[in-house]
Parts: C-alpha cells; sequence; structure tokens
C-alpha cells in the first residue's frame, strides 16, 4: 500500500542518475526458469477467500477505499490494475529490472517512454536497424507533432558514430537488438559505455531476443522495451508491450502518460502472459534449435543470396553475437535474387508457412519487409538498413524443423 507521499513523489518527471544501483529484489537468487514461475506471485499472497494456486484475474477496474483518507493502490484502472502489477513484477524480475509498467502494445510502451522523458527541442539517438512503427514514430510522429528528434547513426557498428550524435539535449540512446527485420546485433556494452560517457540512458529493445536469450541490464541498458505481442506471448493471442526500468521511470510514465491515455494492458491479456511466461524459457531452446536448422539449410541454398541470423558463422556480428546471447533466437530474414516478385512468388508458395504480420508465434510466419512494415523508409534508407526487395522475414516456429524446411524447399523451386 503506498501513501500519500509516495504516489506525490510518483508523479516527479524521472532523471538519468548514472550512479542508480538496482535494490535487491525478491527472486534476486534464482534462476531464469524458477523467475518465470514464480515471479510477482506466490499461492499464499492469496486472500483467504480467494486461495488460488495460479495468478488471480481481476478484472474490477475501480478499488474500494478503505476509509476517506487512505488512498487504495490501484486506485483506478487506467494507472494500473492487480493482475498486470502481477505480470509488471515478473517481466522485471526476468529482465533484471527495478520495476515495469505494462501498454497496450510494444509500440505504445515506446511512444509511452518517449513522450515521458522527452521535451521539445530534445533529440533521441538511434539507428535505421529499428522495427517500421518504431522508425515511423521516430522519423515523423514526434519530430512534426512534439518538436522531438531522432538521429539515425551512420555506422551502428562503430561506438564513435554514435558518440558523434550524442549532446547536451540528447535525452535516450535507442538500440534495438538483433533487429526487425535485418538481424543487425549492436554491442550492447559498447554502447552502454558510449552514452553513459555523456550521462544519458540506454535504452535496448529486447523484443526480437526476450530476456530467455539476452540481458541488456547486465551488459549495462538502464531502460528495456519489450513487445509482449511476440515470443512473451508467444501466439498472437495478446497485444501487449512494456518497459523496464528504475521505479521512478516506470512510475513517471505510469502517472504521467498512461494515466491520462489509459493505454493499458487489459487484466485478461495480463493474465494470459503470465501463464505464457511460465514457458518462455522451453519455447525460446526449441526456437533457437528450430532456427539454426532452418537458416542453416537456407544459407546452403542456391536459390537464397542472403541469410541474415546470428546464429550462422557468416553473420557479420557472429562473434559478437556469441557473445552477448546465448542462442540465435527465433526470428531470421533471407533474400531472394530477383526482388518484389520472386519474394511473391517464394511466399504465395508456402503451404505450412503462414503469410502474416507479427513474429514469436508458435506457427512459423513470413512477412515481406519492403511492403508492409518498412514501406515508409526512403529508398536509401532501405538499402543502408539491408532491406532489399526480396528480404523474406521468417519468424520460425515450434512444428517439426523438417517440415518447415520441407515447406521452404519446395517454394523456393518456384523460382
Ligand atoms: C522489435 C520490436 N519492438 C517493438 C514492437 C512493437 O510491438 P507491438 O506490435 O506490440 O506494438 C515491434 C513490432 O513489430 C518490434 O518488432
Amino acid at each position: 500500500m503506498h501513501t500519500d507521499d509516495e504516489l506525490f513523489f510518483m508523479r516527479k518527471p524521472w532523471v538519468f542518475d548514472p550512479n542508480y544501483k538496482r535494490p535487491a529484489r525478491p527472486n534476486d537468487g534464482q534462476g531464469f526458469e524458477t523467475k518465470a514461475l514464480h515471479a510477482g506471485f506466490r499461492p499464499s499472497d492469496s486472500l483467504e477467500r480467494f486461495r488460488a494456486f495460479v495468478p488471480p484475474l481481476v478484472p474490477s477496474m475501480t478499488y474500494p477505499y478503505e476509509h476517506f483518507d487512505k488512498i487504495p493502490y490501484p486506485v483506478y484502472g487506467r494507472t494500473k490494475t492487480p493482475t498486470a502489477d502481477l505480470l509488471e513484477q515478473r517481466l522485471a524480475a526476468l529482465e533484471g529490472g527495478e520495476a515495469a509498467v505494462t501498454a497496450g502494445s510494444g509500440s505504445q510502451a515506446l511512444f509511452n517512454l518517449i513522450f515521458t522523458i522527452a521535451r521539445p527541442g530534445d533529440n533521441i539517438v538511434t539507428t535505421l536497424n529499428i522495427f517500421g512503427e518504431g522508425y515511423k514514430q521516430a522519423a515523423s510522429i514526434f519530430p512534426e507533432r512534439c518538436g522531438i528528434h531522432f538521429r539515425f547513426v551512420d555506422d551502428p557498428a562503430d561506438p564513435q558514430s554514435w558518440d558523434k550524435e550524442i549532446d547536451s539535449r540528447t535525452r535516450l540512446v535507442w538500440v534495438e537488438t538483433p533487429s526487425n527485420p535485418t538481424l543487425f546485433v549492436t554491442d550492447i556494452k559498447a554502447i552502454a559505455d558510449v552514452a553513459h560517457a555523456h550521462n544519458v540512458p540506454l535504452m535496448v529493445d529486447n523484443t526480437t531476443a526476450t530476456a530467455a536469450v539476452q540481458k541488456p541490464m547486465e551488459l549495462g541498458a538502464d531502460i528495456i522495451l519489450l513487445s509482449i505481442t511476440k515470443f512473451l506471448a508467444g501466439n498472437a493471442t495478446v497485444l501487449g508491450g512494456a518497459i523496464v526500468g528504475p521505479e521512478a521511470l516506470t512510475e513517471d510514465i505510469r502517472w504521467n502518460t498512461t494515466e491520462f491515455v489509459g493505454a493499458i494492458m487489459q487484466p485478461f491479456d495480463s493474465w494470459l502472459t503470465l501463464q505464457y511466461l511460465e514457458t518462455l524459457p522451453l519455447r525460446m531452446e526449441k526456437h533457437n534449435s528450430n532456427t539454426q536448422k532452418v537458416a542453416e539449410f537456407l544459407a546452403a541454398h542456391p536459390k537464397v543470396k542472403r541469410v541474415n541470423y546470428p546464429g550462422l558463422k557468416t553473420h557479420p556480428q557472429y562473434e559478437l553475437a556469441s557473445r552477448q546471447m546465448n542462442g540465435g533466437g527465433g526470428m531470421m530474414s533471407f533474400v531472394v535474387p530477383g526482388g518484389i516478385d520472386s519474394a511473391r512468388t517464394v511466399m504465395n508458395a508456402f503451404e505450412l508457412v503462414i503469410h502474416a504480420v507479427t513474429f514469436g508465434t508458435s506457427r512459423t510466419i513470413c512477412m515481406h519487409p519492403r511492403t508492409i512494415t518498412h514501406e515508409h523508409m526512403t529508398q536509401p534508407e532501405r538499402d543502408k538498413a539491408g532491406i532489399d526487395d526480396g528480404l523474406i522475414r521468417l519468424s520460425v516456429g515450434l512444428e517439426n524443423p523438417n517440415d518447415i524446411i520441407a515447406d521452404l524447399d519446395k517454394a523456393l523451386s518456384k523460382l
């Protein structure tokens, strides 16, 4: 239960403190698989009248006052609900952060973060290796409507290139690694050092890897962006997102942005995600091994021009990926010669692989970034980011890998 003073404190704007040390958390000593099952909820936490083995699903959007002077917390659904509160604790434990604040989607979580911490005239430093809706927020929505500018570094593999773009108005350095859709891998520790030398926080989008594969906070990241919609939920039944970081930041977002827009993660979606997270470590192991097999098959296929997967020795940042990731993850992309026409031919020929937007699902999905997610980038920007007209993104699912490979082989034979 929070006091009035605490609630007042939480409405203060967050200021990055380079000397901030995360306080110890109850699940700190446990392994990742244990946290995925236990963080945030013990059956003994449940009320006497509603004893439960699983976390409760509480759809209530308001919470009764005990008496006139005591504000309940949560107080109203626009800021927090009890089931989302459990999910936030579990996500924070998995990422190794102090606290989390959920949002209606990953894109919303990014929007909420930027809207909360940046002011007109400020800037944010990132690269072109970011997801499509993130690029749109950075390239047009925030600059045109809020006067917040984004700088896309010239060479994301070179820490000096990042250093050059940061100035006294930089509020955030934003890295997406491995990136969607080209699987570019950024050196988290090196970029954390650069950002911190300027007294600026580093945010890492950990959506494609998840904390089961990569722990950016252990490498120096201050803030984590998550789309829950992808691997965390794992089968396209939930739309959700989160920011993990210092509690002073997550509560600034909650009380100064979420409170007004009400873009929360609904209780049922939060509850579903708590169930799905229990199997995240298991699922990611299978995504890793299936994707490795599929990537190796495609890399040896004569009709394939290029394969992007951090688990392949031919990946330009293979050494770095082996150091900072525990497996290559469940997403990859490949280029077929012949541009959009060839991509269309292959994708129309799939029988098992499903053509759909999103990734991280238990079923294998393909998508064409040039026409679907990165259509707003200029052609020179797409060239720089490696978004070839023939690029096909593949989110490798949990099927028998031989069946996925057989479907790919058959579709590629149409070229
Ligand atoms: C890397 C990454 N981060 C965040 C998001 C946004 O997530 P959502 O679709 O939940 O808004 C996406 C969506 O594609 C993504 O690919």
